[in-house]
């Protein structure tokens, strides 16, 4: 006969052989810790806690999680905060997603392995979120998205700031010469002045959103910014709900599912959102064995407005999306389309919130779906040649007069070869020809990072070029914008049409037919792939580096490890 589950203290007990003298032991080292029996007693809510001396966008989150314990010990349970990995953007090398599987292992292992009875995930910076999800998924106990939400704005001159579209857009100016060093420093000073994460529609905003329509965080918390009184309201309902969730389980498995997978695709689309966030989603669901074919992104694009006129691709910025109305107000025009039976951690279906919604939305930022910014969704997977299993165009943040275009490619080899020549003077390039980086995807050496961006050669910039197509396997910080085809798989390191491409060939971009192509005939490209030299050095890796060169599957699978989804 099954053994009755355990609750609190006493689930999961260390093994001696006893159990009777495990649970003695483990109260009484909790009991040093200063606890009553009586709350040892309690059923438990684990907080995993990711403050990091290198993650600013943490700073708040001793006060957050002051406020996640309040909840918790007002509903009746006892809080327990446990430390995970924590990922700062902008601290780690090569690139932040080459540990977002670590800490999603990190995550679902203390999870599974420390008594709780559910749990509260404290995330917000770009890859923790999906990290956390992705391993509360697989971990299935019930778990609750909280997030850091996003900084505010911050002002030069006349000028709003707010990380980091505006970091790349005086960067820009300052390689093109229109701002001085002087200027640039002053700038720095104030991009990113709050806690939170950053200000615009990135990957962080995104994924927030992506969490709440799936239904795994409290309605209408995704956009509160990262210092208001509200955030905190917040924290501490998130507590309070995950006690609920002991006595009524809703397992993530019951809350991510086929249908609020699509639905957080949609929202995805009327975003405009990150083109990192199609990779993540992807893996959060892998995880419960939920395929998200490219295929399927764009066949929900055609019939998902872009609604929300957020920087990097609109206007405005997280803060304004919040007193805008925030997701909600997305929801409700996407209303028609998404699948309302859907579970929330709430309790509630999707429908259930929807109906119970105030109604205040500001249409500068917040369009309707009768008269929305794109009638079609801001991201489009691209087919062909050149990327048999896909790549990604966020068509919504590009330059429309190259969606049926054709150019030059001028070929880097690697990041190394980029930095190298990219502003030398005698660089053949011209506006019209296209960028390509190759060896930037999840198993070349540089682990795909946000390098898909690749800077306007200065000769160029200085010539007043803004945009040009750029194409290649690495990502894009969600913050970026401009006319740039991103995820190429398979990638150039495993041997993938990128890989063939040479300084010269023509490539030919169709949005309308959804391809990207080369133009160069079958047998010129056999020969080249007879030559091709795969740089394979993982014999030579040890650690981690080798788990993830062996393991890291590529983008239109998630970039997960393959023994870690479901099967
Ligand atoms: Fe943390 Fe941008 S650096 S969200």
């Amino acid at each position: 006969m099954a053994e009755k589950r355990k609750a609190g203290l006493a689930r999961g007990l260390t093994n001696y052989g006893d159990r009777d003298f495990s649970l003695y032991l483990r109260r009484s080292f909790a009991g040093s810790m200063g606890y009553s029996r009586q709350m040892l007693a309690k059923p438990i809510v684990g907080i995993a806690y990711t403050r990091s001396g290198f993650n600013n966008c943490h700073r708040h989150f001793p006060e957050l999680l002051e406020a996640v314990k309040r909840g918790v010990l007002a509903a009746g349970a006892l809080p327990m905060d446990f430390p995970t990995i924590s990922l700062g953007e902008v601290f780690l090398n090569p690139t932040s997603l080459k540990f977002r599987n670590l800490m999603a292992m990190d995550t679902e292992e203390m999870i599974r392995a420390q008594p709780m009875d559910a749990v509260v995930l404290m995330g917000g910076c770009d890859k923790t979120v999906p990290a956390q999800l992705m391993g509360a998924a697989s971990a299935d106990l019930p778990a609750i998205q909280l997030v850091a939400g996003p900084m505010m704005t911050s002002r030069h001159g006349e000028e709003r700031l707010g990380a980091c579209t505006d970091c790349r857009r005086f960067w820009g100016k300052y390689r093109a010469g229109e701002i001085d060093d002087k200027e640039i420093g002053e700038i720095e000073g104030r991009l990113a002045t709050t806690a939170g994460t950053c200000a615009v529609m990135g990957t962080a905003s995104t994924m927030a959103c992506i969490a709440e329509a799936l239904g795994m965080s409290l309605p209408g918390t995704a956009a509160i910014p990262a210092v208001h009184a509200d955030r905190l309201r917040a924290a501490e309902a998130s507590g309070e709900a995950a006690v609920r969730l002991i006595a009524n389980p809703i397992r993530p498995s019951q809350i991510i599912t086929k249908k609020s997978v699509e639905n957080a695709l949609r929202v995805l689309l009327a975003l405009g959102g990150s083109t990192n966030a199609i990779i993540h989603l992807t893996a959060i669901a892998g995880r419960l064995g939920i395929d998200v074919p490219l295929t399927w992104l764009n066949e929900l694009s055609d019939t998902t407005p872009v609604l929300v006129n957020l920087k990097p691709v609109g206007k405005h910025y997280m803060e304004d999306f919040f007193a805008a109305g925030g997701l909600g107000a997305v929801l409700r025009e996407l209303q028609p389309t998404l699948n309302l039976d859907c579970l929330t951690v709430s309790g509630e279906t999707l429908g259930e919130r929807l109906s119970a919604e105030p109604f205040y939305v500001d249409r500068a930022v917040i369009a309707s779906a009768d008269a929305p910014l794109e009638t079609a969704g801001g991201l489009v997977a691209l087919f062909g040649t050149l990327a048999p299993r896909g790549a990604i165009l966020k068509r919504s943040a590009a330059d429309k007069t190259l969606f049926e275009s054709q150019g030059r490619a001028v070929v880097f080899s690697s990041l190394e070869d980029l930095a190298a020549r990219i502003d030398d003077p005698d660089l053949d390039v011209e506006p019209d020809d296209i960028l390509v980086l190759q060896n930037a995807g999840p198993k070349s050496r540089s682990g795909m990072p946000e390098a898909g961006y690749l800077p306007i050669p200065k000769k160029l910039a200085a010539r007043g070029v803004k945009d040009m197509m750029r194409i290649s396997d690495a990502r894009m910080s969600g913050t970026a914008f401009g006319t740039i085809i991103l995820h190429v798989s398979p990638e150039a390191a495993i041997g993938g049409p990128l890989a063939l491409v040479q300084t010269g060939d023509r490539i030919q971009l169709s949005v309308r037919d959804r391809r990207i192509d080369l133009l160069v005939e079958e047998a010129e490209l056999a020969k080249r792939r007879k030559n091709l030299k795969t740089a394979d050095n993982r014999e030579a890796l040890r650690g981690y580096d080798k788990l993830y060169a062996q393991e890291v599957l590529q983008a239109d699978e998630g970039c997960d490890f393959a023994f870690l989804k479901s099967t």
